[in-house]
């Protein structure tokens, strides 16, 4: 046959194909509208919500089972694509259903969890003589918190429900340290709360939400979880790239709702966002009109001084500054400022939960924030784990591993092949991350989250064994 039949009854295969799958598409589609429609009893986003989850309990509708689009649900059952969203965004968070960019929305699995980049970055042994693969700091680079309990008294403060819920003087504090004059400030249960507040507060489902890539995987196991299309714009040395930033804005049909980045120390790659950086990415971002989640997790462990979009335009952005790693995750401290129109949702959500952050832990940190001893202590932390940083960046390099970054208490370290690396510094003892659960872009694969913060000494030692892991490939690790 000559090779014009041979393209025809392709081309004529391939169309049949196409039509079987459009006509399964479409009586899929039909059978769950009329599944759900059924069920409804309330035309609301609860109503929705009870309708498919009556439909999954009997049955009906199982495991993988595709929902119709928004917009085709609505018009069938005569709701507005708002509210059909609003009752995607409650089962997304109970995790009836979740999305997925290519296969819409679908019901999960009963088994099946949200999402798991976080699980998946923290799933190692336990037992290694060298665990870098934490992303926590150094215990014995933090400030005492002894002086400031024991200088603790409850005498004069009544600690109600309806005392200002941030303590004054730490308010006072902090505006002084704030990257640029916040409008409002609030103090949460750390940088993940302040996230998650800030996300469930202002995401639906199926919201396009922008995120660095390479990116924090617990931020996107929780964006996902809400139902949100996480869209990954490159980080780079001096932060989030502004022309793939303004061409994920500007692409034709998107709208986006929000932008999240990590001002310092990014986590991984160690990237904090340089001045001229910031200029640049500014008028990208006021064009859009959107709102800017700055996560500023390492805090003044970071190198580099305070920076927030915030300074010029301070009407998008919400900054979240932690205090984990330069005062101790167990404090469970962070701040957050926004323009009070911003922060307005996310206060009265907590005003429904937790209310406020333990008064007592706030003034244990306003002690270690104004007590010169524990001032110097975190400016010595600091700077030794620009030290660490330095020293391994150094030995790697000597060994012709380059790593771009540097700051905080991470280094995003490229290797050969991620599995076999990891393997065979398990062998050898030492336990670091692997770098795809951070990946939002395809074509990630090829790198180590080496947490260098806990590293007092033993640079080049320990940089013999990351060169040879980076250089290793997968035939390489098997029997050694
Ligand atoms: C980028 C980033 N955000 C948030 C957090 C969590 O901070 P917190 O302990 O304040 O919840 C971390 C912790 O490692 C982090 O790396």
């Amino acid at each position: 046959m000559s090779d014009v039949g041979v393209v025809m009854i392709d081309t004529l295969r391939s169309t049949h194909l196409i039509t079987q799958l459009r006509y399964c598409y479409v009586t899929n589609m039909h059978s769950s509208l009329s599944v759900i429609s059924e069920r409804l009893e309330d035309a609301s986003a609860k109503g929705l919500a009870h309708a498919v989850s009556r439909a999954v309990r009997d049955g009906a509708l199982q495991p993988g089972a595709r929902l119709p689009p928004i917009r085709a649900l609505a018009t069938h059952l005569g709701l507005s694509p708002t509210t059909v969203s609003a009752g995607w965004t409650l089962l997304a968070r109970s995790g009836a259903i979740r999305t997925d960019g290519r296969r819409g929305t679908t019901i999960a699995g009963l088994q099946e969890p949200a999402s798991g980049r976080y699980r998946r970055a923290l799933e190692r042994q336990l037992d290694f003589a060298l665990d870098l693969s934490t992303g926590t700091p150094d215990p014995a680079l933090l400030p005492n918190l002894g002086p400031a309990l024991s200088e603790l008294t409850t005498a004069g403060i009544p600690g109600t429900y309806l005392d200002d819920p941030v303590v004054p003087g730490l308010l006072d504090v902090l505006r002084a340290q704030w990257p640029y004059p916040p409008d409002e400030l609030m103090v949460v249960d750390g940088a993940m709360d302040a996230l998650d507040l800030v996300s469930r507060s202002m995401l639906r489902f199926g919201d396009r939400v922008i995120v660095e890539h390479p990116g924090f995987p617990p931020l996107l196991d929780l964006l996902e979880s809400i139902g949100a299309e996480v869209v990954g714009v490159p980080v780079d040395s001096a932060g989030l790239c502004p022309e793939p930033l303004a061409a994920a804005l500007t692409g034709a049909g998107t709208h986006t709702c929000a932008v999240f980045l990590q001002p310092r120390a990014q986590n991984p790659t160690g990237a904090s966002m340089a001045g001229q950086r910031a200029r640049e990415l500014v008028p990208i971002l006021a064009r859009a009109g959107l709102p800017v989640i700055e996560d500023d997790s390492a805090g003044a462990v970071a190198a580099a001084v305070p920076i927030s979009l915030g300074r010029w335009i301070p009407n998008q952005v919400i900054h979240i500054r932690s205090f984990s790693k330069s005062h101790g995750p167990d404090l469970r401290l962070a701040a957050m400022s926004g323009s009070g129109e911003l922060l307005r949702e996310v206060v009265h959500r907590r005003q429904l939960g937790q209310g406020w952050s333990s008064r007592l832990l706030q003034r244990v940190l306003l002690t270690l924030l104004t007590d010169p001893v524990a001032v110097a202590d975190v400016d010595r932390a600091r700077d030794e784990y620009t030290r660490r940083r330095v020293a391994l960046v150094a030995a790697l390099a000597a060994r012709g591993v380059d790593v771009v970054g540097g700051d905080g208490l991470n280094l995003w370290v490229p290797v050969n092949d991620e599995s076999a690396a990891i393997v065979r510094l398990a062998r050898q003892g030492v336990g670091v991350t692997p770098g795809t659960p951070f990946d939002v872009l395809p074509g990630g694969g090829g790198h180590l989250r080496v947490t260098v913060g806990l590293v007092a000494d033993g640079y080049e030692s320990l940089a013999d064994l990351l060169a040879a892991a980076a250089n290793t490939s997968s035939w390489a690790s098997h029997g050694r």
